[in-house]
């Protein structure tokens, strides 16, 4: 049985947090790697797409 992953969505930045482990998966469904509590870009600003790293905060002064 597993638990449920709980996903945070900051209305300010629009980074997207998820509380968990994730498996990433390609398109046959094959699991490619596995992250313990990934957070999201939400804003474009990102370098490392699709991981969210904190380039929002020096466009938007935002956390
Ligand atoms: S949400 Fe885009 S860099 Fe953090």
């Amino acid at each position: 049985m597993s638990e449920n992953v709980k996903a945070f969505i900051n209305p300010k930045s629009g980074s997207i947090r998820i509380t968990g482990t994730v498996d990433f998966v390609d398109a046959d469904g094959n699991i490619t790697s596995t992250v313990e509590n990934p957070k999201f870009c939400g804003c474009g600003l990102s370098k490392e797409k699709p991981f969210c790293d904190g380039s929002h905060k020096e466009k938007t002064q935002i956390s």
